[in-house]
């Protein structure tokens, strides 16, 4: 489900109606609100700080400097919730980047067997699709997400005033997972070409990843197509150490180019175009045998020794793309060698 703020300050009372909405606690409803939030959202944001501490409610702030989705930010943040009294009907409250909503997600999921979580975005990515859909995830030296949770937030609030203060280029980052959107949905593929307002097309996004979530929740069929240029983009993300939406971007471009699906290829560049992205992707692999282990992550993957890639082709149709792996190597490998030339 996703709730709408128009305003940052209306978050405290917007969980307060949610509290009696959820947990029909018409009477302490604050107590079972503990906030997680980035330390810089709340250097940025301190009247919201104020706020919630009017209403009672604990705020837990993350300095950014950590890598917020590692398992020793887990570990520390686990415990500081336990010391702060967690109890299963509690309700942990995400609000953050993908990155946090990632983070909370995954330890909601575990901490005392499960407790409900609600997710407030603070990106453009985490408002269409991070913090949605209640995949959660870390990051480990192998590779990204590979522990992990479905657990799904009890609501979004999607606040699109948080974007005022964020970085062009996180915006920028956002506009990759938007274009992957675009390519499975005419109406959002118009929206940009419309150049239409950036609250309309999180609107349009939002409702179209909860629409595919709520068919195929655990990820075994309809939903895979989200996460298209993800094989490569994943991999592009480690590799040259890009924004998640970025790397997204290159992976849709370079997947489909590879793949022999020209059209959707240039679709890609031509909608980055009206988005202001120049993309010029630079697959300069030097060490490619590194790159590779981060293309075969999966151990299901490199078993079966076959990438089921999901795509779009040229007529506009999803498909499941099967290829040997040796043979995806030598494609991606003439393409590494071409660029290096
Ligand atoms: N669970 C899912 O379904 C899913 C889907 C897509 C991406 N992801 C994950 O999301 C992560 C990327 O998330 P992201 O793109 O939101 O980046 P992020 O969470 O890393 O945030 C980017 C930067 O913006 C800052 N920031 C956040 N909100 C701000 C604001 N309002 N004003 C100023 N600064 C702000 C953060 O502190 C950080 O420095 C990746 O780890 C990716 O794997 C998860
Ligand atoms: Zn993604």
């Amino acid at each position: 489900m996703i709730t709408k703020a128009e305003q940052i300050l209306q978050i405290p009372s917007i969980l307060r109606e949610l509290s009696f909405h959820y947990l029909h606690n018409k009477e302490d409803s604050s107590f079972h609100f503990v906030v997680v939030i980035e330390q810089v959202l709340a250097d940025l944001f301190p009247d919201l700080i104020t706020k919630l501490q009017d209403a009672s409610i604990t705020s837990i702030k993350l300095p950014n400097q950590q890598q917020l989705k590692s398992v020793s930010t887990f570990e520390d943040l686990a415990e500081t919730l336990l010391s702060k009294d967690l109890k299963k009907d509690s309700v942990i409250v995400a609000i953050g980047g993908g990155s946090l909503t990632d983070l909370v997600g995954f330890t909601a999921s575990v901490l005392l067997r499960g407790v409900a979580w609600i997710s407030i975005p603070t990106t453009f990515l985490g408002m269409i699709d991070a913090s949605l859909g209640g995949k959660t995830g870390l990051d480990t030296k192998f590779g990204k997400n590979l522990i992990g949770s479905f657990h799904m937030p009890k609501t979004t609030i999607i606040c699109s005033e948080f974007l005022s203060t964020l970085d062009p280029l996180e915006i920028e980052s956002g506009y990759g997972e938007l274009i992957k959107y675009a390519l499975l949905s005419k109406e959002i593929e118009e929206q940009i070409k419309a150049k239409s307002p950036i609250s309309d097309m999180i609107h349009a996004a939002a409702q179209y990843k909860l629409k595919v979530v709520k068919k195929d929740f655990l990820d075994s069929d309809e939903r895979r197509f989200l996460n298209l240029g993800h094989t490569l983009g994943h991999a592009f993300e480690i590799y040259f150490n890009l924004r998640h939406g970025t790397a997204v971007l290159w992976g849709l471009y370079w997947e489909h180019y590879i793949m022999d699906q020209p059209l959707v290829a240039s679709k890609v560049l031509d909608l980055a175009a009206i988005l202001g992205i120049s993309l010029t992707p630079n697959i300069d692999i030097t060490e490619f045998k590194d790159f590779w282990k981060y293309v075969v992550h999966d151990k299901k993957i490199a078993a079966s020794k076959v990438l089921e890639l999901p795509l779009m082709n040229d007529n506009g149709q999803p498909i499941k793309f099967k290829i040997a792996l040796n043979d995806f190597y030598k494609k991606l490998d003439s393409h590494a060698k071409k660029l290096l030339a």
